[in-house]
């Protein structure tokens, strides 16, 4: 019963309106559908299709996905050599839960460093690559050069590439195509931005850059998704634990309508916006919300660790 209560608190913000930027007939939520209380909690239930009833081997309760928890950090266009070294030295004394898979993305002039001085428990991404192999792209980054230094990761289709940078939804799902077709996983990023979701099309837009990454892959077997409200990242204004869960069951069920129900059980959909050590034990508590991708927070070992470290609330109260 916890699990159902953690989602109804989620589902049942919905009907106060709180949070007015979603297109409420997604879950039928409103009012006119609930005559009592109880018909409100099975209606609720019957959308919480990937209960946690279904992995009776697992020893964690509040998620809707079959997935390992998962936190990337995203360092972004941040760091020197020395405070690089400074921060795997702390990642490395850090002492890790091990039912998580990590990562981090350093800058690309900076992937060797770690790769060699980080431990092997915490894998590494690239935050970009280009689209095919490699030859006369001037500036660009090739997948096989990522995999000759190691990264296993490469996020994809960051809010910053996207509306900084210019980004397409298709150029973004080529380069997962063939990052894919070369064994590295991709960390697919979608998000809406604060006016989609004052005008209500936060699921409209997530739900297109799905598509546009679903239209584009052959398998999803190594992809992991971020949901990532841009209003939230880089901002110190996290999504509050309700309106990450909202979105991501949301995902999940996209996935489970335009892909399969087994993808959709799979598939990891990690929450990133403002993440920190204060922030995530209450969104790693819901129940679709599987892992973080952290930016400003990954760059602090110590706090990088307790992010990491929340996937305990995942766990079975004894
Ligand atoms: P933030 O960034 O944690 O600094 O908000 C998250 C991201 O961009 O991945």
């Amino acid at each position: 019963m916890a699990v159902v209560s953690t989602s109804l608190t989620g589902a049942g913000s919905q009907l106060s309106g709180h949070f007015s930027g979603l297109r409420k007939s997604f879950l039928k939520l409103d009012n006119s559908n609930f005559n009592s209380t109880q018909s409100f909690f099975q209606n609720v239930d019957s959308h919480l299709r990937l209960s946690s009833s279904r992995k009776g081997c697992r020893a964690v309760v509040t998620m809707a996905g079959s997935g390992k928890f998962f936190v990337g950090g995203n360092w972004k266009c941040n760091g020197t050599k020395d405070s690089i070294s400074k921060l795997v030295s702390d990642l490395n004394s850090a002492t890790l839960e091990s039912d998580v898979d990590v990562v981090v993305a350093p800058p690309f002039v900076y992937l060797d460093q770690v790769k060699n001085s980080l431990t092997d428990r915490i894998e590494i991404a690239a935050q970009n690559c280009w689209t095919g192999k490699g030859g006369a792209f001037t500036g660009e980054i090739s997948v096989e050069q990522l995999k000759d230094l190691g990264c296993k990761w490469v996020v994809l289709g960051h809010s910053e590439r996207r509306h900084i940078i210019g980004e397409t939804d298709q150029f973004i799902g080529t380069k997962a195509a063939y990052a894919l077709s070369q064994n590295l996983g991709v960390i697919a990023c979608i998000g809406e931005l604060l006016e989609e979701r004052e005008a209500g099309k936060t699921f409209d837009v997530c739900f297109q850059h799905m598509k546009a990454f679903a239209d584009a892959v052959p398998s999803w077997d190594n992809i992991v998704i971020a949901y990532e409200p841009v209003w939230a990242i880089g901002t110190g204004k996290v999504a509050t634990p309700e309106q990450a869960q909202e979105v991501h069951v949301a995902v999940r069920d996209w996935l489970s309508k335009n892909v399969s129900a087994e993808v959709a059980s799979k598939t990891r959909i990690i929450y990133g916006g403002s993440v920190n050590g204060g922030n995530c034990a209450e969104l790693a508590k819901q129940e679709d919300i599987d892992g973080f991708l952290v930016g400003g927070a990954s760059l602090k070992g110590p706090e990088f660790a307790t992010i990491i470290n929340s996937a305990t609330f995942k766990k079975v109260a004894a």
